[in-house]
This record gives structure tokens, C-alpha cells and sequence, in this order.
């Protein structure tokens, strides 16, 4: 598998150590206890569950899936809810995980989805950030690193399902993509 990087971008340290420094921020920020911690499946899994771990006030865990990329490497604009929320967020403070915001327009539909279910604040955690795609803007409270505009795997985040078993992120050789 490590032969498929073209370069390794964060290694498993330096993930945990940023993860952690996220989670201590949204500690801080969420003390009255009223957090519900949306995962997007499947791309933020791993980043969620090592979040969710040194988050260390009162939260309920749930999940969105949504695709927008099919199997290619490019994104198709179209934003499909393939699973919905479990619970009943009106009046409560979301926090929605997501692995990487590129273009922006997964984040910006579900944004406008949730506010409209009348949750009373919502919110964003993002591992990575890609600028240079952006179309849509995001406003990203909590952000882990920017990366550059190169295919990234790893962590979670996959490339035709595969690479997300990954302990590091980096960047996949073109070949295996093109
Ligand atoms: P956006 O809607 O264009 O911002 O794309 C968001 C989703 O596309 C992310 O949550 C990822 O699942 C996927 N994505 C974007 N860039 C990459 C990448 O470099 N590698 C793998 N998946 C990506
Ligand atoms: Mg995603």
C-alpha cells in the first residue's frame, strides 16, 4: 500500500497530536453540553471516532451519508443524502465532521439542510482543507491542515473505496488514479 504515495504528507503522530489540540478547542467551546457530533460517512470515520475520544464534554454521536463522488476522483456537484440522521437535532448545537472540504459543495448543502431542521447552532471540524478547489464558502471553525490540490488518501479517506485502513494521509501516484 505505501507503494501507491507518491509522499506522505502527515504521519500518524503528527494526525493524533492535531486531532487532539482540535478536540481540547471544542471542549472549551461546547461546556454546556448540548453537542451532537455529526460524522459524514464514510470519508470521516476514523477522524471522528479519534475525536470523539478526546472530546471531553457531554455529546451524542450520529452519522450522515452522503456521496457526491461516486467511484471517480472528480467531483460530480450532485450532493445525495443516503442516510439521514437518527435523532432529532432542533435545539441543539452540531458539530459536523468531515474529512476534507474541497470544492465545498457537500458542506454547503448540508449545511443549509441541518439549519433548516432548526438545530440551534451548526458548526464545522474539518481534518483537511483543499483552497484551491474551493467554489462554495465555507466557514470552517475547526480545521487540521491544509493540503494541496493533489488526490490525498489515508485516515479515512479513500480512493475507490480503497486506502482508508491508512494509519498516515498523503498523496496517490497519478498513475493509480489517471
Ligand atoms: P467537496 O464537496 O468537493 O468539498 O468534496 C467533499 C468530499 O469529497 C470529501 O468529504 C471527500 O469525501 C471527497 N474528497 C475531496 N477531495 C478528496 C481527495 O483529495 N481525496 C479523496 N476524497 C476527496
Ligand atoms: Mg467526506
Amino acid at each position: 500500500m505505501r507503494n501507491d504515495f507518491k509522499e506522505i504528507l502527515f504521519t500518524e503522530e503528527e494526525i493524533l497530536a492535531k486531532v487532539k489540540e482540535m478536540a481540547a478547542k471544542i471542549s472549551e467551546d461546547y461546556s454546556d453540553g448540548n453537542l451532537v457530533v455529526v460524522g459524514v460517512l464514510k470519508g470521516s470515520v476514523v477522524f471522528t471516532s479519534d475525536l470523539l475520544k478526546y472530546i471531553t464534554v457531554p455529546c451524542v454521536l450520529d452519522f450522515m451519508a452522503v456521496s457526491s463522488y461516486g467511484l471517480s476522483s472528480e467531483s460530480s456537484g450532485i450532493v445525495k443524502i443516503i442516510k439521514d440522521l437518527d435523532y432529532d437535532i432542533e435545539g441543539k448545537d452540531l458539530l459536523i465532521v468531515e474529512d476534507i472540504v474541497d470544492t465545498g459543495t457537500t458542506l454547503k448543502y448540508l449545511l443549509e439542510y441541518l439549519k433548516a431542521r432548526k438545530a440551534k447552532s451548526v458548526e464545522i471540524a474539518s481534518l483537511l482543507n483543499k483552497p484551491a478547489r474551493r467554489k462554495a464558502e465555507i466557514d470552517i471553525k475547526y480545521l487540521g491542515f491544509n493540503v494541496p490540490d493533489e488526490f490525498i488518501v489515508g485516515y479515512g479517506i479513500d480512493y475507490a473505496e480503497g486506502y482508508r485502513n491508512a494509519p498516515y494521509i498523503g498523496v496517490l501516484k497519478e498513475e493509480i488514479y489517471k
